[in-house]
């Protein structure tokens, strides 16, 4: 008879220790990690190890613990004869952000296989998925077995969250927005992470928001949180790039669902419409790194240059659509985008002054457009009747309108005459224009003095500068 050399656990036990400062080992992490997943913890229990890990914090080691866990707690994406390195881009959130529609079909087309698993709108921000539920018939939840066979039909497809990935996020992060527990450097790089790395991804390209429409205001807190899902991921396998990008206001001319779409169609055409720059410019860049790391680039640089090939030539137009075809989406949509297009009831907003379009506050902004109709407040709640798509959702979350959404016709140090076009509101209803139109007011200034120049892309953080970044770690 061999006796265990282990101890059991007891939560108990775990807890004291958290709240008392102290740095739980891997075994101690996995149970608390397997009790969320397998409903073993209670939830009284899970939400005041939560609160102590939020107050104490979490080391690095304890965080990369946590991620693998989590990643265990369900099962892993393993795609079988690809025959090439899959690479997925997370986005931090933020208003009008849809670079998923470009670099996805744009990498797919440059030879590498890219499995992405999206998220859907809440508060000021929007949501890949329900963005592409816009799309009739479009399905975002696939089994594995099917999401499988999408990528190896297009190189490319994207889907939500299943219930057998990384089941523990699920019920913590349930949790998190319940205990006032979000906003922790380890919890967010474990909750972010397993999810991804449940998907066996060989790269993985972090696009962190700066400014008025990030998730963390300050920059100090944005880098330490980058360059720890980078040395985490790195130290779990996967190679991994953050690139730290401008949200200080919303991400080219469209945010909302279907008009979100049109924009990146457009671009996918080859069209450069005025106020879509920086949307081309940034989608470019990202699929450059996930060309690189995709082993079809010596050098993020070759892989923008790749990726601009295949947006010209129209390679990864038609990606995106064969993708959009496989999972069942009506692409004769496209055909007329302005006919498909049908607002409830539609606002032009004129600039209300003359001068420069000085500071814009792009989290009132999301919370303008998540009036609209195109948005939800909280996960799971009701949303406004759906109109055109076929009502699909998955997981529980209820359809937000496909056709509400807020159109900019100026950005940030555009000079403007007063009654000139500013944007364009599409909502579900009349009554619905007001409040999306005063909070817009509200969110811009035009001044008579240009503001700043702000780069597009910031820090870029790699496995080789993390280091620099994480010297205020808990360790
Ligand atoms: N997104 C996630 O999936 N988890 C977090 O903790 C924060 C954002």
């Amino acid at each position: 008879m061999s006796i265990s050399t282990l101890s059991p656990l007891h939560m108990i036990d775990i807890l004291r220790k958290k709240r008392d400062g102290g740095a739980l080992d891997e075994r101690e992490i996995q149970f608390v990690a397997g009790g969320a997943a397998d409903g073993s913890i209670q939830e009284a229990e899970l939400a005041a190890w939560l609160m102590a890990a939020w107050i104490r914090g979490l080391s690095r080691d304890e965080t990369r613990a946590l991620t693998l866990a989590m990643r265990a707690s369900g099962v892993s994406f393993k795609p079988k004869n690809l025959g090439k390195r899959t690479v997925d881009k997370h986005s931090s959130g933020g208003v009008g952000d849809k670079t998923s529609f470009l670099v996805a079909p744009l990498a797919a087309a440059c030879g590498v296989a890219v499995p992405m698993i999206s998220g859907r709108a809440l508060g000021h921000t929007g949501g890949t998925l329900d963005k592409l539920e816009a799309i009739p018939g479009y399905r975002t939840a696939l089994t594995l077995e099917e999401f499988e066979a999408v990528i190896q039909k297009c190189g490319v497809s994207i889907i939500g969250q299943t219930d057998q990935l990384a089941p523990a996020d699920r019920k913590l992060y349930a949790l998190r927005d319940r205990t006032a527990t979000v906003e922790n450097p380890g919890l967010i790089c474990a909750s972010i992470l397993s999810k991804k790395l449940a998907a066996g991804l060989n790269g993985l390209v972090l696009d962190v928001k700066t400014g008025s429409g990030a998730f963390l205001r300050k920059m100090e807190d944005t880098e330490f949180l980058a360059a720890l899902m980078v040395a985490t991921a790195e130290s779990a396998g996967t190679q991994t790039v953050a690139l730290l990008t401008d949200m200080s206001q919303p991400l080219g001319r469209a945010a909302g669902n279907w008009i979100e779409l049109v924009e990146c169609v457009e671009l996918l055409r080859g069209a450069r419409p005025e106020w879509s720059e920086d949307l081309r410019e940034l989608s470019l860049t990202l699929a450059g790194w996930m060309i690189h790391l995709g082993g079809k680039a010596q050098t993020p640089q070759a892989g923008y240059a790749l990726a601009e090939a295949a947006l010209t030539d129209g390679a990864g137009l038609a990606a995106f659509m064969k993708m959009v075809d496989a999972q069942g989406g009506d692409v004769s949509v496209f055909d007329d985008m302005e006919a498909f297009h049908k607002p409830g009831a539609t606002l032009k907003v004129d600039a209300w002054e003359s001068g420069y379009v000085a500071e814009m506050d792009t989290t009132a902004l999301g919370w303008a457009v998540q009036r609209t109709g195109a948005g939800r407040e909280k996960a799971g709640e009701p949303g406004v009747a759906q109109r055109g798509g076929d009502g699909s959702s998955s997981l529980g979350w209820e359809p937000v309108d496909p056709h509400a959404g807020i159109l900019f016709h100026a950005r940030r140090g555009a000079c403007v005459e007063k009654g000139q076009p500013f944007a364009t509101i599409y909502a579900t209803t009349e009554a619905m224009l007001l409040e999306p139109s005063e909070l817009l007011r509200g969110a811009i200034t035009i001044s008579a003095n240009p503001p700043e120049f702000v780069p597009l892309v910031g820090s870029i953080i790699t496995r080789e500068n993390a280091g620099n970044y994480l010297r205020n770690a808990v360790d």
